[in-house]
C-alpha cells in the first residue's frame, strides 16, 4: 500500500522546509496547498481575488475551494506511489475528505505533528525569505543564504511573503488554534499521529522524520 505523509503544525513550524527535503530524499511529490493557492491568487478572476484577500488576512480559504484543489492535484500520475501533504488538511471537513480520498486510492495516512514553541514561531515567520524562482526557504536569523537577499541554489532574489507581517502572523496562529489544532486529536484517536520536536536544527528534524517514514 502506498503512503500519504501529512505534515501538520502551526505556521512556521517547518512543514514546508521538511516536506521539501523529504521530497528530494524519497522522491514523493510535495503538495503545498499554500503554494497552490498563492499561484491561484495571481489570476485576475473573482476566485483569484478572493483567495488573495483571504491569504492576506491570515484566514483560511474555504473548504469547497480546497476540496477541488486537492482532488485535482492528487489525481495526477506522480502521486500514485504516495505524496507528502504540507498544509492540508487544516479543518475537520478537510480531514474527513482526505480519509475518503485515501480509501479510494488505497493509501495509508501518517500524520506528523511538528511542535515548536509559539514565541519562536514569530521569529521564524517574520525572518523567512523565499526564493522567487525555485521556492527554497531561508531565514535571516536561522538559515541565512550565503549572499544576502539571493538564493544559494540559483542566485534568484529572495522575497518576504505578504502574510509574514506580525499582524497577519497573529491571525494565522489564531486560525490554527481554532480550526487546525483539533485535528491532532482526530488523528491521535486511531493511532495515526506521530509527534516530533521541531525546535532543533533542520538536519536533526529531517533525520528523525526519515526514521519515522522508513518504519511506516
Ligand atoms: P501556508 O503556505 O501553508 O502557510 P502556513 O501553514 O502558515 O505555514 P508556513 O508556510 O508559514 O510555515 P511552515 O510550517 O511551512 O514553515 P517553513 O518550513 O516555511 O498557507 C498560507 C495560507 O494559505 C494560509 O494562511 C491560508 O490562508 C491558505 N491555506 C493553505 N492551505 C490551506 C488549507 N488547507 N485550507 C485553507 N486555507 C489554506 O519555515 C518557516 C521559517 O522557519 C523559515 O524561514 C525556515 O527557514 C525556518 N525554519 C524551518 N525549520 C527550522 C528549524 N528546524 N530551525 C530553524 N529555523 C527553521
Amino acid at each position: 500500500m502506498s503512503k500519504i505523509i501529512v505534515m501538520i503544525g502551526a505556521p512556521g513550524a517547518g512543514k514546508g522546509t521538511q516536506a521539501r527535503l523529504l521530497s528530494e530524499k524519497y522522491g514523493y511529490p510535495q503538495i503545498s496547498t499554500g503554494d497552490i493557492l498563492r499561484a491561484m491568487a495571481n489570476a485576475d478572476t473573482p476566485l483569484g481575488h478572493e483567495i488573495k484577500e483571504t491569504i492576506a488576512s491570515g484566514n483560511l480559504v474555504s473548504d469547497e475551494v480546497l476540496a477541488q484543489v486537492i482532488k485535482d492535484r492528487i489525481s495526477s500520475e506522480d502521486c500514485t506511489a504516495g505524496f507528502i501533504l504540507d498544509g492540508y488538511p487544516r479543518t475537520l471537513d478537510q480531514a474527513r475528505l482526505l480519509d475518503e480520498l485515501a480509501d479510494q486510492q488505497n493509501k495509508d495516512i501518517l500524520l506528523v505533528h511538528v511542535i515548536v514553541d509559539e514565541e519562536l514561531l514569530f521569529k521564524r515567520l517574520t525572518g523567512r525569505r523565499v526564493c522567487t524562482k525555485c521556492g527554497e526557504i531561508y531565514n535571516i536569523y536561522f538559515r541565512s543564504p550565503k549572499r544576502d537577499g539571493f538564493c544559494d541554489l540559483d542566485g534568484a532574489p529572495l522575497i518576504q511573503r505578504s502574510d509574514d507581517t506580525s499582524e497577519t502572523v497573529n491571525r494565522r496562529l489564531e486560525a490554527y488554534k481554532i480550526s487546525t489544532a483539533p485535528l491532532i486529536d482526530y488523528y491521535r484517536q486511531d493511532g495515526r499521529l506521530i509527534e516530533l520536536d521541531g525546535d532543533r536544527p533542520v538536519e536533526e528534524v529531517l533525520e528523525q522524520l526519515s526514521a519515522i517514514i522508513e518504519t511506516f
